[in-house]
């Protein structure tokens, strides 16, 4: 069995970073600059914002906090964005999700301009990523692909199961795993709350990707031996034991499907550190076309 390791992946390519903008700088070139934008005080979504903003100054990006209320309204929102979208030093920006109820996803995500939107999830970028062309692809999805392709995991005319249909990543991930090329050329089944006797299907799967949120899951008797599992779930489970007062907790049963996987990733220290990275790597993507555009 071998772990997937995200955490040393992604240091690998927060490495490979680094010295593309060295060479940026060398050059007196501008470095990529990310915004983050965060609507409230949502814990966890906190917690990955300051990741985000931590890992552009680790690779020598600028980066840009913008933090707004909780009662913010849909209005004040677009007024921001449509700030960022005509703000050249700005190379690429995200909206944290989730939202607060009072404004709309869909309304937001899609006044994001698609060259600044470095998270993949305007219509018109998710639409170029169906149909091969060049895009941004959504971080968590760009980094399993990663993941696959830089430890040499077979997907071609493997039984890939996806489980959870999110915009985020299930939906993105099905679409990817059933492209031409590799990563990809898999034969895609994608489950959801409405899926018949998962077990069946998961028993049958080469590779699961599992992206639910339900915390264990995924049992050792509902997959096969030698199956790949990625475990995209980082539930926070109250824990009384530990200093936070809760631990991170995947999809996946850890302890016992490892025992009958031929691949699989750890939870916290495999997809999570990778969807960073990729957001790294869409941002420097962002910041040599904008480059390219404004010569
Ligand atoms: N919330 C959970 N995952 C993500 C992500 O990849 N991007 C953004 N913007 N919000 C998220």
């Amino acid at each position: 069995m071998t772990i997937l390791d995200g955490k040393k992946v992604s240091n690998e390519i927060k490495d490979e970073i680094t010295a593309e903008v060295k060479k940026m700088k060398d050059n007196g070139e501008k470095v990529p600059h990310l915004a983050a934008v965060i609507v409230g005080n949502d814990g966890a979504s906190l917690t990955y914002v300051g990741s985000k903003v931590r890992s552009c100054e680790r690779v020598g990006f600028e980066s840009t906090m913008v933090r707004l209320s909780n009662t913010t309204s849909e209005v004040e929102l677009l007024d921001k964005i449509e700030d960022l979208n005509n703000n050249d030093d700005i190379d690429g920006f995200i909206i944290q999700l989730p939202l607060p109820p009072q404004i709309n996803t869909q309304k937001v995500l899609m006044a994001v301009h698609p060259d600044k939107d470095v998270d993949g999830f305007h219509p018109m970028n998710f639409g170029k990523m169906a149909l091969d062309m060049s895009t941004f692809i959504p971080a968590t999805p760009f980094g399993i692909l990663e993941l696959l392709d830089r430890y040499g995991v077979e997907t071609k005319g493997k039984h890939t199961v996806v489980i959870g249909r999110s915009h985020i990543v299930g939906r993105p991930m099905s679409i990817l795993m059933g492209r031409k090329g590799f990563p990809g050329n898999s034969t895609v089944t994608l489950t959801h709350s409405h899926t018949k006797n998962i077990t069946q299907i998961t028993s049958q799967a080469d590779i699961i990707i599992s992206a639910l949120g339900v915390p264990n899951f995924l049992k050792a008797e509902m997959v096969k031996d030698d199956v790949v599992i990625i475990d995209v779930g980082i539930t926070r489970v109250p824990d009384e034991s530990s200093a936070k007062g809760y631990v991170i907790t995947g999809d996946v049963d850890f302890d016992n499907v490892s025992k009958k996987a031929s691949y699989i990733t750890p939870v916290p220290g495999g997809v999570g550190p990778m969807t960073i990275a990729m957001l790294l790597k869409n941002t420097l993507l962002a910041r040599e076309r904008h480059r390219a555009h404004s010569k």
